[in-house]
């Protein structure tokens, strides 16, 4: 399967956004993370902001919500041009009609569960998303330890998306590296995020390719 690479700007340089942006147009896509200092303790940017890195993005976005009530909100990140939008399955009320919303708006739909969070209960509504995302850390914060006990659950995802025979997608973020990338990569991730590691690197195209391969391999 090919991996796609998706390098988080929660890494760039806030006040050169447009400029990292443009350092990682060789990556699949570019990984926003929105954090609202209630779902996760920190607070990263919002629509405004969001509404300007969509139309200067060299690449397609890939919006990660970290948000309490997506519901209410999720809705205009697709509206605003992101190719795929992520919610918490933790924070969500009603998540299929959610999804459904946000594939209405031309958007693909993921479902987020961080690592204390169980895949199962997502498991028959697989054809309802686009994207699980397995967090590999706690979200909230750039640069933290992947943790290997959630590769188990993206084995029993993987599994299940190969027994339903569909195309959803499964992606990893949180710790993702030259050091860890192959484990995620065996456990059946095709999407990673990467944000230290890439912008980290002295080399960021380099870096992306490198990554690829690893996870391709
Ligand atoms: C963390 C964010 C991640 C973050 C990953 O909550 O969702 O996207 O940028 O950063 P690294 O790759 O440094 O762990
Ligand atoms: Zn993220």
């Amino acid at each position: 399967m090919a991996a796609l690479i998706a390098p988080s700007i929660l890494s760039a340089d806030f006040a050169n956004l447009e400029r990292d942006l443009n350092a990682i147009s060789s990556a699949d896509y570019a990984h926003v993370d929105v954090m609202d200092n209630h779902f996760v303790p920190n607070l990263t940017l919002g629509l405004p902001v969001f509404e300007r890195l969509a139309q200067v993005s060299p690449i397609p976005i890939d919006a990660h919500l970290m948000i309490d009530e997506p519901d209410r909100w999720a809705p205009a990140y697709a509206e605003a041009g992101a190719a795929s939008v992520t919610f918490h399955a933790e924070a969500a009320a009603a998540p299929v009609r959610l999804a459904r919303e946000l594939r209405r708006l031309g958007a693909r739909a993921g479902v987020a569960l961080r690592p204390a969070t169980p895949v199962e209960p997502y498991l028959d509504l697989l054809s309802e998303i686009d994207m699980i995302l397995v967090m590999t850390v706690e979200p909230g914060f750039g640069g933290q330890s992947f943790i290997d006990g959630t590769l188990p659950k993206i084995r029993r995802a993987r599994a299940a998306v190969s027994e339903a025979d569909l195309d959803v997608w499964i992606q990893v973020d949180g710790g993702v590296s030259r050091a860890t990338i192959e484990r995620a990569a065996d456990a059946g991730a095709n999407v990673f995020v990467a944000g230290s590691a890439v912008y980290g690197a002295q080399d960021v195209p380099a870096e992306i390719e490198t990554l690829r391969d690893l996870a391709s391999a």
